[in-house]
């Protein structure tokens, strides 16, 4: 056999809600044993199976350093964080995690180990004196939550480093994500995930945020997609070197519901909001992507009643006697 020369793909944090789905993706596109997976702590058969999987803890330069020798790894995908309504709970906890991780790469790359970094930041950058609707690339910014902290902070590192150091890091500020393969890890949109479960379930949810909370949101397929795209767009082409917005649709949970009902009748919703509602009100409603359409060409495709119907379609087996 004819040895290869390409090389490597690492993914940190694939057993997560993100990287799960991307690491299958990506094993789609560039082969199974290109694109090695790995996560602090075993993941699911699939992803161990299906290509190489390795424990790497994303705090531990020494441990991604080896990875990334042993596989000939040039990309790295970032995809280990502790979200908002986690990160509320053990603040430092997250900021170091979410920074120290992010550093680790950043300086594999100027170092010259990688040549390519994605990480991913959040519409949590972006808090209560932004303007809200159709909320634009450059704007006010002061988040008010730890991971919204750790997220800003992170894009001023991102563009620091490609600026000062020629490094290639690519970034998107993820909406509220919905996927059927893996469950959100404590995020303020999770919401939009379990409510599917719940309508197949038991036929009714007990909402933690208000009917009327209206939040960026996007399907799982659409974000891979765009973080496919961005990662293969001409790098001459990336203008921003800190985050892209992205928009993808935009709904509040009385508009989920009713487009649940269009296929549960008798599905009922009740609020009963906690401290992420908090966090929820500093969050922009929509947002203007329109430098990511220009810049790589982004544009989304799945509408609510799409997400609705490919949850339920999907979901359903598991909740079937
Ligand atoms: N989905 C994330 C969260 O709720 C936002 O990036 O924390």
């Amino acid at each position: 056999m004819r040895k290869t020369m390409k090389r490597g793909i690492l993914i940190l944090g694939a057993c997560g809600q993100i990287g799960t789905e991307l690491t299958q993706a990506l094993r789609k596109r560039f082969g199974n044993e290109r694109v090695v997976a790995s996560d602090i702590r075993k993941g699911s058969g699939q992803l161990l199976n299906d290509g190489p999987f390795e424990i790497v803890d994303a705090m531990d330069y020494a441990s991604i350093e080896d990875v990334v020798f042993r596989y000939n790894v040039d990309t790295v995908y970032l995809m280990a964080a502790m979200l908002s309504a986690v990160a509320e709970k053990f603040p430092e906890k997250a900021w170091n995690l979410n920074m120290n991780s992010l550093f680790n790469v950043l300086n594999l790359a100027k170092e010259g180990k990688i040549t390519r970094v994605f990480w991913p930041s959040s519409i949590a950058v972006f808090g209560p004196s932004t303007p809200s609707i159709d909320t634009p690339q450059v704007t006010v910014m002061e988040p008010t939550t730890v991971y919204g902290i750790s997220k800003q902070t992170g894009e001023r590192w991102c563009e620091y480093y490609n600026k000062r150091f020629g490094v290639d890091v690519r970034s998107i500020r993820y909406p509220g994500l919905i996927s059927h393969t893996t469950e959100p890890g404590g995020g303020t949109t999770d919401y939009a995930v379990e409510i599917y479960h719940r309508a197949l379930k038991h036929g009714n949810y007990r909402c933690f945020l208000n009917g009327g909370t209206t939040l960026p949101m996007m399907f799982m397929t659409d974000a891979i997609r765009a973080t496919i795209g961005i990662m293969d767009a001409d790098p001459d082409n990336i203008t921003i070197r800190s985050s892209y917005n992205l928009a993808g649709i935009s709904f509040d949970p009385e508009e989920i519901t009713a487009s649940i009902q269009k296929h549960i009748p008798d599905f009922e919703i009740s609020y009963e909001p906690d401290f992420r509602q908090e966090i929820a009100d500093t969050w922009p409603q929509s947002i203007d992507d329109s430098t990511a359409q220009k810049d790589w060409g982004w544009k989304n495709k799945f509408s609510l009643d799409d997400i609705t119907q490919v949850m339920l379609k999907n979901l359903k087996p598991r909740y079937e006697e």
